[in-house]
């Protein structure tokens, strides 16, 4: 197995795409994308998410010793690419955020956020596991999540949801007459 097939095949694993944020000692905000985001426990309430150990942004959040992690909606599709590229610095340029009770940046316009402490670093091959203990929590709006899958952005799209709007017949709006159904 090569790393080439490796990320073909894992790619087709589908995951969510979750900015976690923090603010160093300067002040000023800090983030990255991943897609790695998770829950641990319920009791204690924990979650995670791997980094690779390379990571600028993990030095600053193990240096804050908390971090947020926000759930992208599926319309801030510009806004992941912009806090998962380029140098850290000029990140947060015209990003909208606003201080969780902890001091972590909550994004404007995120599903939901979850505010935490750095509870433990564990290194597993090229990344660290970074599990926090939830300090808040909130679900912020009722949007779609942003979603990658096979190296590329996609919305999610409620099965039940679409076929609700087939027998109310909202899926016949735009189609063209006489289109196939
Ligand atoms: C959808 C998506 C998921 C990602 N998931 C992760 C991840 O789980 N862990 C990671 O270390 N980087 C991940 N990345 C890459 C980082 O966002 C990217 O390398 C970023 O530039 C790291 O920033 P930093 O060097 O300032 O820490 C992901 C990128 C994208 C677009």
């Amino acid at each position: 197995m090569n790393p080439r097939e490796f990320r073909d095949v894992l790619g087709n694993f589908p995951t969510s795409v979750v900015a976690v944020t923090t603010t160093g000692a300067d002040g000023l905000p800090h983030g990255m994308v991943v897609g790695t985001f998770t829950s641990v426990s319920l009791d204690p309430p924990l979650v995670s998410f791997l980094a690779d150990r390379s990571s600028a942004t993990l030095r600053t959040i193990l240096g804050a010793g908390r971090f947020c992690a926000n759930a992208l909606a599926g319309n801030q599709e510009r806004l992941s690419r912009k806090l998962a590229s380029g140098p850290g610095r000029g990140r947060f340029e015209g990003v909208a955020w606003s201080p969780s009770s902890n001091g972590n940046p909550v994004l404007d316009g995120v599903v939901a956020w979850v505010d935490c402490a750095v509870e433990r670093e564990v290194g597993i091959g090229d990344h660290l596991l970074v599990v926090g203990r939830v300090r808040d929590l909130r679900v912020e709006s009722m949007k779609t999540p942003l979603l990658f899958f096979r190296g590329g952005y996609g919305d999610y799209l409620s099965s039940a949801a679409v076929l609700l709007d087939s027998l109310v017949g909202w899926d016949e709006i735009g189609r063209q007459p006489g289109a196939h159904p």
